[in-house]
């Protein structure tokens, strides 16, 4: 989604728009632009395409001096991608300039007012209303900066985090948010704002978190903030303790890559610091043993690959804590009016921690009355904010459209609050408890040895990159496996794929099996070998080729699969963390070897802060 940056100081402003715009590419984004005010005029220059193309239109911001801009990258929702759809816009006399992340719902209806007051415009989005409503209101409160941000937020509808500079107060960049993500580095000789961290981590550790309605004003030397009362308030800044090399690609081709790659270390980290002398610890739960003995229900509620890390804990958490456990997708739990009775918990799981469906699911959990906990990799993003509790996976930044580590962290958090749960309420003793925990810990060099036999999967993508459609079929985990396979597949390779739970074929699906497509059977739960290898002999016999991804020694496949890749024995539980290693490389390889843009997946975008 949208990325925006500002910065007022001494620099040049333009270079380090550029720079800060370069480390929200990640978020996906079509166009791009930047304002700059050059001691007269605020000029704007934007482009469609990529940041490249605003880089070499400006000579790397050259031809766009000042020391006060903003800048953004926009990813379409209003408006197709174009030039004049791109940020930032004017107001009507150019004295104003504005970019936005969000939605403005009711623009429709203030557009139509504006006009109806002579106002003009340019482009399709609903973000030029904001620019001439500002315009609108700055004169009407006698050319207060802070008085018309607060008109023009009390006037409109949906998510916004905004970036204005005004001509007439050129030593100033404004910025108010309401749940699109906005921080504000704290520099020397320079302030800026940003979608994200990464943006401003070149230049400052120091970092202000900005909650809804809170409006910043920053100068050359100085960080104000403001409610929407215009009265002042105080905040505390975070200092970032994590490196830019982080958020930069280290050698590896892409980021996806890296991503991969960091898995061992990334699993790792997220389960260290909660075990303890044989026992699980999770401070950060702050749930007695009698209130987890008390728990009647789970709810887990997210999106994309954090849902499918959902679907595989359905699995875990009733098979070994006996716990009812309910799985939503965000989009969907907001709208369906949930029972959420005493005793249910609400487990939020998202990366970014900005995911607009799953911050409005927690806030209805909330409205509920019910105990929440985000599982969020990005700390200090709204949903680790707003939530009761929270559980941070230590997957570090990911860059990557395409979601692994975080996937990979967000499973082993939630095996670890099932074990937790499980053993509290006595469903495991504590020798099943230790050996539980010896699996655990062994994953993360288990990721390992499969990520250094790469070269067999590269062949088989290499083989199979051709591919029209690609079935995933598996049943229990290895169904929840093949969701996140089939996703990994599709979302970076446009490879028609769709998974389905092994018995479910022949219920439809199966039609569309012929000669020579491919299927993937992910079969690693010992008890269903014998019924999904029923499905795969019936794909078998209509043409289908098979690639499995099975445990080491499983001899019942040799002879029912085309293909077999294996991977370590573990406890039954956990076989996701390791069948989804060749998955991920399998989508990863198919995407480089059909020429794609793997780490920016067209129309995706990695924080998805619209609805
Ligand atoms: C797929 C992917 C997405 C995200 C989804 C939720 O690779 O990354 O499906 O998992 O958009 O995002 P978060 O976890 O940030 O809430």
């Amino acid at each position: 989604m949208c990325g925006i940056v500002g910065y007022v100081g001494r620099e040049q402003a333009a270079p380090i728009l550029l720079d800060g715009l370069s480390k929200l590419e990640y978020r996906g984004y079509d166009s791009a632009g930047m304002a700059v005010y050059d001691g007269q005029h605020i000029n704007i220059q934007k482009t469609m395409g990529r940041l490249k193309v605003l880089s070499e239109l400006t000579h790397d911001g050259a031809t766009m001096p000042g020391c006060v801009g903003i800048g953004h990258t926009r990813w379409a929702t209003h408006g197709e991608p174009s030039d004049v759809n791109a940020h930032p816009h004017y107001n009507e006399d150019q004295s104003i300039a504005v970019v936005h992340n969000g939605i403005i719902e009711n623009y429709g209806d203030l557009k139509t007012k504006l006009e109806a007051r002579g106002y003009h415009f340019l482009s399709a989005t609903d973000t030029e209303v904001i620019a001439h409503l500002l315009d609108y209101y700055y004169k009407k409160c006698q050319y207060n900066a802070l008085a018309s941000i607060s008109k023009v937020v009390s006037r409109v509808e949906g998510s916004y985090a905004l970036g204005i500079i005004f001509v007439d107060q050129p030593e100033y960049v404004y910025s108010v948010r309401k749940d699109s993500p906005l921080i504000v580095g704290h520099g020397q000789g320079g302030n800026l704002i940003a979608s994200d961290v990464p943006a401003v981590l070149k230049y400052t550790r120091d970092v202000y978190f900005i909650e809804n309605d809170e409006v910043a004003m920053l100068s050359q030397d100085n960080i104000q903030f403001y409610n929407l009362d215009g009265e002042i308030l105080e905040k505390e800044s975070k200092h970032i303790d994590w490196d830019i090399h982080a958020a930069e690609k280290g050698g590896y081709e892409h980021f996806m890559l890296k991503e991969i790659y960091e898995q061992p270390k990334t699993v790792r980290d997220t389960i260290t610091p909660r075990v303890s002398n044989g026992e699980i610890v999770i401070e950060e739960l702050g749930m007695t043993d009698e209130e987890i003995r008390a728990l009647k229900k789970i709810h887990i509620v997210a999106c994309g690959s954090a849902y499918h890390t959902g679907v595989t804990s359905k699995y875990v958490f009733e098979g070994m804590a006996r716990i009812p456990v309910e799985v939503d997708l965000a989009s969907e739990f907001r709208y369906r009016n949930p029972i959420l009775e005493e005793g249910t918990l609400v487990i939020v799981i998202s990366q970014s921690g900005e995911t607009a469906d799953s911050l409005a699911a927690l806030r209805l959990a909330k409205s509920r009355g019910v105990k929440t906990l985000g599982i969020v990799n990005v700390v200090g993003s709204s949903i680790a904010r707003e939530a009761d509790k929270v559980m941070y996976t230590w997957a570090g930044p990911e860059i990557s459209v395409a979601t692994t580590k975080a996937y990979s962290c967000q499973l082993v958090a939630q095996y670890l609050l099932a074990m937790k749960f499980a053993h509290v309420r006595r469903q495991i003793t504590d020798t099943e408890l230790a050996s539980y925990l010896v699996d655990l810990e062994k994953l993360p060099n288990q990721i390992e040895r499969l990520l250094s036999n790469k070269e067999k999967i590269q062949k088989f993508a290499n083989r199979y990159s051709g591919a029209e459609n690609v079935f995933f079929i598996g049943r229990g985990i290895d169904y929840a496996i093949s969701l996140e396979g089939s996703l990994k597949l599709k979302e970076i390779s446009y490879i028609h794929s769709e998974a389905y739970a092994a018995g479910e074929l022949k219920h439809g699906t199966i039609s569309l099996i012929e000669e020579g497509t491919l299927v993937v059977a992910v079969v690693t739960q010992e008890e269903l070998y014998a019924k999904t290898i029923s499905n795969i002999v019936e794909v078998r016999s209509r043409g289908a080729v098979v690639f499995s991804v099975t445990n080491d020694n499983n001899q019942a496949m040799e002879s029912n699969a085309d293909y077999i890749t294996y991977i370590p024995r573990t406890n039954k539980y956990f076989t996701n963390s390791l069948a989804i290693i060749p998955l991920q490389l399998f989508g990863y390889y198919v995407s480089v070897c059909r020429g794609l843009d793997v780490d920016k997946p067209r129309n995706l975008a990695k924080s998805v802060t619209v609805e």
